[in-house]
């Protein structure tokens, strides 16, 4: 009787054990990462003004809800087994930094590996996970991104799973962001693991460059989100990287188009700009409520490309209420007019239609719509029954 109760009760912590944390990232999460921008040039200051930043730009109040500081925060390991934190760029260590992160209103996140080292050859997690997991539990992290460098032959599901256990082991909610590129498909095995995992490698500052490790521009990662939207729904989504927006690297139309595809994708919008002195024009891409609401949508559903014409191509998203998102994306050097006959689209039943970043209500569906499409631009409409 003693063994068959202690078999049960391995049993049941094991299964208890093997859960992430659920109820969390039921919408696709929002925030700001330190990468985009600052690289490994990051310190408490710099962090502590982008809080500040957040609040008084509008962020906070437009959803944004997470602070990420990604590599370069530590430095080594102490004899113990303990993260060094870096004491010249985070001398106040990062408790302090997440009380302050916490006084303001904003959660607080934090990037380790689960290799050996990180991409910046820092100490990665590999061997230290159930230490480590308790240590940001103590440090109150609320978000940790886990990349995949220094791997060796360590097995990807094996790895974050075991990173998991250690966050459920640690007792603190802590949204469990995968960064491994999408190199071994996580949509398949990730979404009792993680609350999100990157679709691809990193996102570059420009509109359609690429690196020889396979870096590239918003519009090319776009691509290889297609056929994905099936994995992805609440606490568990796709992650085509961060945002460019605000880093000078693209036009305002262009910036306008990465925006607005993320949120049609139900991407998790982590800024990756220098908060404390954005443009007005940044400001109100990044803020733009109706935009972000397709993003937030309760439904979660992934939008999906339903016409290809090469340059020309239209993504529709399904939204609370019967509300369909669509949007005309032209990828090409020039403008075009395009007449869309909403029947030929499966649309049927007859929508009021609103054009999101012009805020203005353009008529129905029963009638052809004709528009103009800048070149790198796109037209984001919102399709419903009701009056917007
Ligand atoms: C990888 C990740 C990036 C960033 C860097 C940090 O390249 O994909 O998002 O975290 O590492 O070194």
């Amino acid at each position: 009787m003693k063994k068959l109760l202690t078999f049960f009760f391995i049993f049941i912590s094991t299964i208890l054990l093997s859960q992430k944390y659920t109820g969390l990232a039921l919408t696709p999460p929002m925030g700001w990462n330190s990468w985009n921008k600052f690289a490994c040039n990051i310190n408490e200051t710099t962090i502590k003004e982008i809080a500040d930043a957040m609040v008084t730009s509008g962020m906070k109040d437009a959803g944004y809800e997470y602070i990420v500081i990604d590599d370069c925060w530590q430095i080594d390991r102490d004899s113990l087994g303990n993260i060094i934190i870096d004491p010249d760029r985070f001398p106040s260590g990062m408790k302090e930094l997440a009380d302050y992160i916490h006084s303001k209103g904003i959660k607080f996140g934090i990037y380790s590996d689960a290799g050996t080292k990180t991409c910046q050859g820092r100490p990665g997690n590999r061997g230290y996970e159930f230490q480590d997991a308790r240590t940001y539990a103590t440090w109150k992290v609320d978000y940790l991104k886990y990349d995949w460098c220094n791997h060796g032959k360590q097995n990807p599901e094996a790895s974050y799973s075991i990173m998991r256990d250690a966050l459920a082991k640690a007792g603190r909610p802590i949204v469990f962001s995968i960064c491994e590129w999408g190199t071994n498909k996580p949509w398949i095995w990730a979404k009792d693991i993680g609350h999100l995992w990157r679709t691809s490698e990193d996102i570059l500052n420009c509109w359609d460059c690429t690196t020889n490790w396979g870096g590239m521009g918003w519009p090319l990662i776009l691509d290889k989100q297609v056929g994905l939207e099936k994995y992805s729904g609440p606490g568990h989504w796709n992650d085509p990287d961060m945002l460019e927006v605000g880093n000078s690297g693209l036009t305002f139309i262009e910036s306008k188009a990465h925006f607005s595809l993320w949120c049609m994708l139900a991407a998790p919008l982590m800024a990756g700009n220098d908060l404390r002195n954005m443009t007005e024009e940044t400001r109100e891409i990044l803020t733009n409520k109706d935009v972000i609401a397709i993003d937030q949508d309760i439904l979660g559903i992934q939008g999906f490309k339903i016409i290809d014409e090469g340059d020309f191509e239209i993504w529709e998203k399904p939204l609370i209420n019967g509300d369909i998102a669509i949007c005309l994306f032209n990828r090409g050097n020039k403008t075009i007019v395009k007449e869309i006959n909403w029947e030929k689209l499966n649309i049927s039943e007859n929508f009021k239609i609103r054009n999101i970043w012009l805020k203005k209500n353009i008529g129905k569906t029963k009638n052809n719509f004709k528009t103009e499409i800048v070149a790198h631009s796109v037209v984001l409409l919102r399709l419903s029954m009701e009056e917007l």
